[in-house]
């Protein structure tokens, strides 16, 4: 394809940005968030915008968001389609309550609740199956920085979900505009930022790993940053080229810092890529 030249070299993907409440929240505080966050981003069409709220709160989601421009999404999703699987949320009861994406694979799931790489894959073919644009979490802890094993991990994590996807399965992923979210562990929560060039380059090893199975997919897929962004530091990173936007915790509770982060992706998308 022939790009103007004045796009060769910049960004084409659409940047998205995610907010993941974790486990915070209640009915009256949601309806006051979702409330000034629907105001603050209605103007705001260049990028994409996503809140994955707890589980009990999707049904307020979806009667608060319907028919604005940010989209609701699970936190997780188990990888059976029912049964006898008491906690559990099944992916169609996510596409049941509108919601269009879902968080996979994140690192308190992980280490908390001890999922792995294979029921990661698993969960992210369920989410695949049900319809949904899986997020699928990677990123290494501080002690596989310091031992330089940080590409040995994610390679870890990502190929265990690229392997388990058949032909088909991947063409559906890619229908469904699946996204991968860099968070490096140390930088959850934890007020360390990964530097623009440390996200950057592990950004980029991502892209690589997925062009290894598809090129073109490749330069397609969104991958995001999580791990401590705030409106001060959102547009130093997704200036970064391989960097589509962020995935964001703390700051997503509070209004007026996840509006600012989503500014700056809808400004900087409208600055250096095509809106759609
Ligand atoms: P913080 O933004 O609070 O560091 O959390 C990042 C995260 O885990 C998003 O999924």
């Amino acid at each position: 394809m022939n790009w103007p030249t004045e796009l060769i070299g910049q960004k084409m993907r659409r940047n998205l940005v995610v907010g993941n409440w974790k486990m915070h929240g209640n009915m009256q505080s949601n309806q006051l968030l979702l409330n000034r966050l629907i105001k603050g981003l209605s103007g705001f069409k260049n990028a994409d915008y996503v809140v994955c709220v707890p589980s009990p709160y999707l049904f307020q989601a979806r009667l608060l968001l319907e028919n604005t421009n940010i989209a609701w999404g699970g936190q997780n999703v188990n990888q059976h389609e029912q049964g006898a699987f008491t906690g559990a949320v099944a992916a169609n009861m996510l596409t049941d309550l509108g919601c269009t994406y879902v968080i996979l694979g994140h690192s308190e799931r992980r280490n908390l609740f001890y999922e792995n790489n294979l029921t990661a894959a698993a969960r992210f073919d369920a989410a695949i199956k049900a319809g949904l644009t899986p997020i699928m979490c990677v990123g290494e802890t501080v002690a596989e920085r310091d031992a330089g094993l940080t590409e040995v991990i994610v390679a870890g994590q990502m190929d265990a979900v690229l392997a388990s996807l058949g032909d088909k399965e991947f063409a559906k992923a890619m229908e469904l505009n699946m996204v991968f979210a860099y968070e490096p562990v140390w930088a959850i929560g934890s007020g360390k930022t990964a530097s623009p060039e440390q996200a950057q380059s592990v950004h980029q090893f991502i892209r690589h790993r997925i062009a290894r199975r598809n090129a073109e997919a490749a330069s397609k897929v969104r991958i995001i940053y999580g791990g401590s962004v705030k409106a001060a530091n959102a547009e130093e990173l997704f200036t970064m080229p391989d960097v589509d936007g962020g995935l964001i915790g703390g700051a997503s509770l509070n209004a007026d810092e996840f509006e600012a982060i989503c500014q700056v992706a809808n400004s900087l998308q409208a600055s250096t890529c095509l809106a759609e």
